[in-house]
């Protein structure tokens, strides 16, 4: 008998990420990670370690061990009006499930998800998957792919459920100003429209202040953010969901179908995220990581002199390749020389021409990668 998958489930392509990976040959250098390569900080294993041999490690509360949570909105509320508290939280098994609960418990067949373009390709399958109507607004690349004011208001409609935006953005590292967040806030003032705010690249950062974040202009904010990509903790699984306590007790049942609670080796763990050396633990690995995005395009305009993106923050630049060809026909060319990177257009019709390239690897692995790139295109 031939296996029926569910209709939801059959819309989902294996993703241009993935088609790549499986077609790496051995010995590639890989440009095309999305996570930091960074051991997790001492604090927080040593911590897991303590935890596991003296704790008993049960289920936790469904949104998360209240300390846990009480220092996620203390992290928050730094910059806003209003504090949250933890009944503003819910943690979840990294920032993907938070996405995807928060997602389950808000859209329903039909309403419309205001989505960026490029974007992070979990959003619009998940929002597929709810059965919602994607809206992309461009962040055009002509124009270094930055918010569009425009094509944000334009997208918006009376069926406009949930928008969302990511700052810094995966894929362009892009950081949104303070001014576009308040034209989103006045945009979308007595509408009942939420918007996610992505934040799970703030704290890398390489601007002299912190990006801002939506909700500190607009109340109908839900802020996913984890430590994933912060505390080099992809493994782990821990992230959240943070909004009114209204909307966080719906995103609360969703996820207790979902997993019951995020494990609780890594809740344990990360409230050390939340103490001074956690905090410096950051801090170096933005440091390095500004370091390593200075070599990486030092490295391009040297060996490639090709245009190229690079934001703020996060750790992708954008490399346009457009002269060579389709991004995926370049992408599969470039692993003849050992070499992954990402279509560009894998995040959205604005990616076409483009690379994503990620400079969360070691400097001297940058480097001899550009070279490779420089010798296929
Ligand atoms: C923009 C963005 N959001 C969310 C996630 C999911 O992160 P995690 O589930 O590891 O917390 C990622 C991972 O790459 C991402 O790039």
């Amino acid at each position: 008998m031939t296996f029926n998958p569910a209709d939801r489930i059959k819309k989902v392509q294996k993703s241009a990420t993935r088609r790549l990976y499986d077609a790496a040959p051995q010995g590639s250098i890989n440009l095309g990670l999305g996570e930091p390569d960074f051991l997790t900080p001492t604090v927080i294993r040593n911590e897991a370690t303590r935890v596991i041999r003296e704790e008993r490690l049960g289920y936790t509360p469904n949104a998360g061990l209240l300390a846990l949570r009480e220092k996620i909105a203390d992290y928050t509320s730094v910059g806003l009006k209003q504090a949250t508290g933890a009944d503003f939280v819910c943690v979840t098994n990294g920032a993907e499930e938070a996405l995807f609960a928060v997602m389950m418990a808000i859209l329903n067949p039909g309403d419309e998800a205001v989505l960026p373009n490029p974007g992070f390709s979990a959003y619009a399958t998940i929002a597929e998957i709810a059965g919602a109507k994607v809206v992309p607004f461009a962040m055009p690349a002509a124009n270094g792919f930055q918010f569009d004011r425009d094509n944000f208001a334009k997208a918006i409609t009376d069926k406009t459920k949930l928008a969302l935006i990511v700052s810094p953005s995966n894929p362009t590292s892009r950081v949104m100003a303070r001014d576009d967040l308040q034209f989103i806030a006045d945009c979308l003032h007595g509408s009942k429209v939420y918007v996610i705010a992505d934040e799970i690249y703030r704290d890398l950062y390489f601007t002299e202040e912190r990006p801002a974040s939506l909700a500190e202009f607009y109340d109908q904010t839900i802020v996913v953010s984890g430590m994933s990509k912060m505390m080099s903790m992809t493994g782990w699984r821990l992230g959240w969901a943070v909004a009114a306590p209204e909307v966080i007790q719906s995103v609360t049942v969703m996820h207790q179908y979902i997993s019951a609670c995020a494990s609780s080796v890594s809740q344990k763990a990360a409230l050390a995220a939340f103490t001074d050396a956690g905090r410096e633990a950051t801090r170096r690995m933005r440091e390095i990581l500004r370091e390593r995005r200075d070599v990486m395009t030092q490295a391009i305009e040297r060996e490639l002199g090709l245009p190229y993106v690079s934001g703020e923050g996060g750790f992708y630049i954008m490399l346009d390749v457009s002269r060579y060809g389709e991004s995926e026909e370049v992408a599969m060319r470039l692993l003849e020389e050992r070499v992954i990177t990402v279509p560009g257009d894998a995040f959205g019709a604005q990616g076409r021409g483009y690379l994503r390239l990620s400079f969360c690897i070691e400097a001297a692995l940058i480097e001899a990668g550009i070279r490779r790139i420089a010798k296929g295109l």
